[in-house]
């Protein structure tokens, strides 16, 4: 009989739903798991996982495989070390089986680890290097810093890396896919990519050296020169300082992002280490999730120039949707943090740090409302794209402190600024915690019709209460009246809610509107808690005062997805909010 394979073995021992809820927050449901899925960014859970097959997944983006798969993904790891790193888990032995990817990957890494020292060396201790390092110098690093970083200069000559990874038998092609080297695609000649520039070693989240970010000493184009994309080397989930920085941002519980490598390096000489760049200004979902795993707060601290706010803007914006906090700290025109600390010094730095950070729907609201005076046109609009934002916070005591320093801002009611926004439900039970999908734009009544739904899916008896004494078509929710009309015949033949089943009865138009009822984290409603809340969207209750008149107007308008309405109403309500009627 054969033996099973490690793989196998690895498999069946690792409890899949066990370890992705280590990166997802998951929901049971049925016999599976749901949650959002980490490899793309989305809204109402789409994730699968399924604990019988051990695998994953997701309706969105397609992302599936085993919990191997997972762990590579997540991990960044090759299979060998994925499965290695799974089976010390559950105490599998995994052989050092140096398969050929893994081979080829640990001779990139040492190719590289050979340039760094070469380069280093060029650079502190011969006369190629010396006008680079007055260079560095100049700009303020220090030999020991230049040390420690590894920094290192390229020679102006066409194969000095070349000569030297010959002569240690690595074949030219190798020095290529490592993009040490470049090719003439016509001739097929081959030589160095790096020459006459400082070179910066870029390590990987394991802290080893993977690529370079090569500086131009003087004006040569392009200033910076960075390794192409190889098998070890992902610009796109990089994080340069990530691997030193680690243990301090879970420390502190804050990451600074910058744009630039050589501002990473100043500030990282500062009391400040918790510093990391990308490559670039461009930060992808994937760094943002890499980031928010090691710590939610991530502060943005570009360059003070339009380039760096429009990153700053779309940056702290993706990381809100991804639920991370995001924090800003500004920078005056022209200014970036290496130039601040040689302008005003490192302790002047550290304090500006402290004193100028943001939470970004706060930068942002000041950085609107410069630009509109207090009767501008704008001034709604803006105080609008705020409440939009505020959504995103599900953390109450952040939402409410946050809610305050808008209306201040805007000087208008924080009472009307909150009530713009969904009520966050209370939960029930010790329940897996689950980020319930945003509710973005959820209105209010959206938010009771969606409830009343979950409720009567998962309660047979409910829905019969229901049926009983209430009128099927008080949904106004799109596709709601559907499902219901459905629901009322699939009970007739059924006891319990099962989605597959359930998905036969209606059209498919409407299944992404189940998934989204199906989705919502929400106790079922007792019987006396269903009846108020179907009075209270049939305005049964009743509510007085232009001011609440007002409010359901905009709901109303919100719900048919006429946004001009709504924020000509909401105009309304806030000029209610400025000169109070009782004059
Ligand atoms: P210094 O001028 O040396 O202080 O660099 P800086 O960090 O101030 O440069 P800048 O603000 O212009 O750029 C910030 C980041 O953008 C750099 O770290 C690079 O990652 C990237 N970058 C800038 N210029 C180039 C370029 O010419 N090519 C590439 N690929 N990236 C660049
Ligand atoms: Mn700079």
């Amino acid at each position: 009989m054969a033996e099973k394979s490690v793989v196998d073995q690895v498999k069946e021992s690792t409890d899949i739903v066990n370890l992705i809820s280590e990166y997802v927050d998951l929901e049971k449901r049925g016999n599976n798991y749901v949650g959002l899925c980490p490899f793309h960014n989305e809204k109402t859970p789409s994730f699968n996982v399924y604990k019988d097959t051990g695998s994953y997944y997701c309706f969105g983006c397609r992302a599936n495989g085993s919990v191997i798969d997972f762990y590579m993904e997540m991990e960044n790891l090759p299979f060998n070390e994925a499965l290695q790193s799974l089976g010390e888990r559950s105490g599998i032995k995994v052989k050092h089986k140096q398969t050929n990817v893994n081979s080829k990957e640990l001779q990139l890494i040492k190719m590289h680890e050979i340039m760094v020292d070469n380069y280093h060396n060029i650079l502190v201790s011969t006369a190629e290097g010396k006008e680079a390092l007055n260079y560095l110098l100049k700009r303020g690093f220090t030999l020991e810093q230049i040390k420690k970083e590894k920094i290192g200069f390229a020679p102006n000559i066409k194969d000095s890396a070349i000569q030297l990874l010959e002569n240690l038998k690595f074949s030219k092609e190798m020095m290529y896919q490592a993009g040490l080297v470049a090719r003439n695609e016509e001739t097929f000649e081959y030589f160095d990519r790096f020459r006459n520039r400082i070179m910066i070693p870029i390590k990987n989240h394991k802290g080893k050296y993977v690529a370079f970010t090569a500086r131009a000493l003087g004006d040569d184009t392009p200033k910076y020169l960075n390794s192409p994309e190889t098998d070890i080397f992902h610009k796109s989930s990089i994080i340069f300082n990530l691997s030193d920085a680690y243990k301090v941002i879970q420390d502190e519980k804050e990451v600074i992002l910058m744009e630039g490598h050589m501002d990473v390096l100043k500030v990282k000489n500062t009391s400040i280490k918790n510093v990391v760049a990308t490559m670039g200004t461009s930060v992808s979902l994937k760094q943002i999730e890499i980031l928010k795993r090691v710590s939610k707060n991530i502060t943005l601290m570009f360059d003070g120039d339009e380039a760096g706010k429009n990153a700053t803007q779309s940056v702290g914006e993706k990381i809100l949707e991804q639920k991370g906090n995001p924090y800003v700290i500004p920078l005056q025109t022209g200014m970036d943090p290496d130039e601040f600390i040689e302008k005003h010094g490192e302790e002047s730095f550290e304090k500006y740090i402290y004193e100028n950070r943001d939470h970004f729907i706060v930068y942002d609201a000041k950085e609107k409302l410069k630009s509109s005076k207090r009767n501008d046109l704008k001034f709604s609009e803006y105080l609008n794209h705020s409440i939009q934002l505020l959504k995103y916070i599900d953390n109450e005591v952040e939402r409410s402190r946050l809610v305050k320093q808008i209306s201040e801002l805007y000087e208008v009611d924080a009472e009307l600024i909150h009530r713009q926004l969904p009520k966050k439900q209370r939960r029930r039970g010790n329940k897996i915690t689950f980020s319930s999908p945003s509710v973005t734009r959820v209105t209010s009544r959206e938010f009771k019709e969606k409830h009343i739904m979950h409720t009567l899916i998962n309660s047979k008896e409910r829905m019969r209460y229901f049926t009983s004494n209430f009128d099927l078509n008080l949904f106004q929710t799109n596709g709601y009246h559907d499902i219901i009309n459905k629901l009322v015949e699939y009970f007739s033949e059924f006891d319990t809610f099962d989605k597959q089943m359930f998905i036969s009865y209606i059209d498919p138009e409407l299944i992404t509107c189940l998934e989204h009822i199906i989705a919502t984290d929400l106790p079922v409603l007792e019987e006396q808690e269903l009846n108020d809340y179907i009075q209270a969207i049939c305005g049964i209750s009743s509510s007085s005062g232009e001011k609440n008149n007002l409010i359901k107007e905009i709901e109303q308008a919100e719900l048919i997805g006429d946004d001009e309405r709504a924020l000509e109403l909401f105009n309304q309500l806030i000029e209610l909010q400025k000169f109070p009627k009782s004059k």
